[in-house]
């Protein structure tokens, strides 16, 4: 009992210790860079044993600024017992000799395991927060306080990820036999439109099953640049390729939603991928009837879901993801992660836009990593606010009454 008291002690300690440390975001120009230049797999250990503490420790003194009550939701235990576990599996590598190739070796093993028990983090974690809804409802405030923390703690996910499959990717003995050209995880050439029919043909493969029917595809490309070549950029095909699967999904279902009595058949979905100077924005438009302006923020919280509640098998320790309502808040994480955005502009009763930017050149596209600093403790320290702008009454009737402060 003592020595775990030890032990645990340690543990905290370190965390202290390298939540101190600000992460050091990489541009994609660096990863790739690194990748091509004869990568070598002993400086990305020296990087990656320091890099990938600091990013978890940062996340995890975070965690601990949620209210108790959400903490104590064993969906939460669960998700802070994996990043414990991974966190104390990498700090066996700080003192580890990097000129051993036993050393290499295991590491390449232990972040392929750690990708592994961190796979369900978003549905496990999402399930948390309804587990805590349920059983204490929310108000503004907390859901506020939780949009911040999710937005982080996905964001820091989705970079720790990107670290491990770099690593993985470049150094294990399989090759990347599927895309020779990869550079890890990184298309140094990602042809845009090509992801754009990649991610239509899948969404719509599952929105035929659903509903039997899915509109069609109408692609448009702009390239300022050099007008007569194809726009490509360099990307992560894979991050692309899921907000682009999303936005889909969300059109057709929108469309199909609609229109299906049409007797005219269904309105196309219209994309347009265009080249600038600085941006590359991909604007996916539907004629799906749109969203009210009121509502468009809510599409991007994570407490605000119409979908019914998901089934879960307590007995695993997996949840299926669709239905949580997470495709537009995540996908928008994925763009921002490398400085780009996601937005979405809706005419109702007609039909919504929505445009992914990415930044156009690969020195600009820098990791946006959340910090664990005085800023984001405050942000949780904060109480609710009195509101420095009228409120309509919810009810007319009720403006004939004054009201006092
Ligand atoms: N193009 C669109 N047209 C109309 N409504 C839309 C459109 N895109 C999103 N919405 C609305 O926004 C909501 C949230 O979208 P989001 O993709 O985040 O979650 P979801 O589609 O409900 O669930 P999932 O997690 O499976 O994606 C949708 O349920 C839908 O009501
Ligand atoms: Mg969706």
């Amino acid at each position: 009992m003592k020595l775990l008291n030890v032990l645990m002690k340690d543990v905290t300690h370190k965390i202290e210790y390298y939540s101190r440390f600000s992460p050091s975001p990489m541009s994609i120009k660096q990863f790739l860079d690194f990748g091509r230049e004869n990568a070598c797999e002993k400086t990305s250990y020296m990087f990656l044993r320091k890099e990938l503490p600091v990013r978890l420790a940062n996340t995890m003194r975070e965690v601990t600024l949620l209210p108790g009550k959400l903490l104590n939701q064993p969906s939460v235990q669960l998700v802070q017992s994996w990043y414990s576990q991974s966190f104390e599996e990498l700090l066996d590598y700080e003192n580890r000799n990097p000129e051993d190739p036993r050393t290499l070796k295991d590491f390449l093993d232990v972040l392929i395991q750690i990708r592994k028990r961190h796979n369900d983090v978003v549905p496990t974690m999402a399930q948390g927060v309804i587990e805590y809804k349920e059983k204490f409802g929310f108000d503004p405030y907390f859901s506020s306080n939780v949009q911040y923390f999710l937005d982080r703690f996905y964001t820091s996910r989705i970079s720790f990820r990107m670290l491990i499959n770099q690593h993985t990717l470049l150094f294990s003995d399989d090759i990347n036999h599927g895309y020779p050209k990869h550079i890890g995880g990184i298309d140094p050439a990602c042809n845009v439109v090509e992801v754009v029919n990649d991610a239509y043909v899948t969404a719509k493969m599952l929105c035929e099953q659903y509903y039997m029917m899915a509109p069609d595809l109408h692609i448009q490309e702009f390239n300022c640049k050099n007008p007569d070549k194809p726009i490509q950029v360099v990307y992560v095909p894979s991050h692309l390729f899921h907000m682009l699967f999303e936005l889909f999904k969300n059109s057709m279902r929108a469309t199909v939603e609609l229109h299906e009595n049409n007797t005219e058949g269904l309105p196309p979905v219209k994309a347009q991928v265009t080249l600038g100077k600085e941006d590359l924005s991909i604007k996916i438009s539907d004629c799906g009837g749109g969203v009210p302006m009121r509502k468009i923020d809510r599409l991007f919280n994570y407490m605000y879901s119409t979908a019914p509640k998901p089934m879960l098998n307590p007995s695993q320790n997996a949840a299926p993801l669709a239905g949580f309502g997470y495709g537009l808040p995540i996908s928008r994480l994925y763009a921002r992660y490398f400085q780009g955005d996601l937005c979405l502009y809706s005419v109702e009763g007609l039909g919504t836009h929505a445009v992914i930017y990415l930044k156009a050149l690969s020195s600009e596209s820098f990791e946006r990593l959340p910090v664990f600093n005085k800023s984001a403790w405050r942000h949780y320290q904060l109480g609710p606010e009195a509101d420095d702008w009228s409120n309509p009454s919810s009810d007319p009737r009720d403006a004939s009454t004054f009201k006092t402060r």
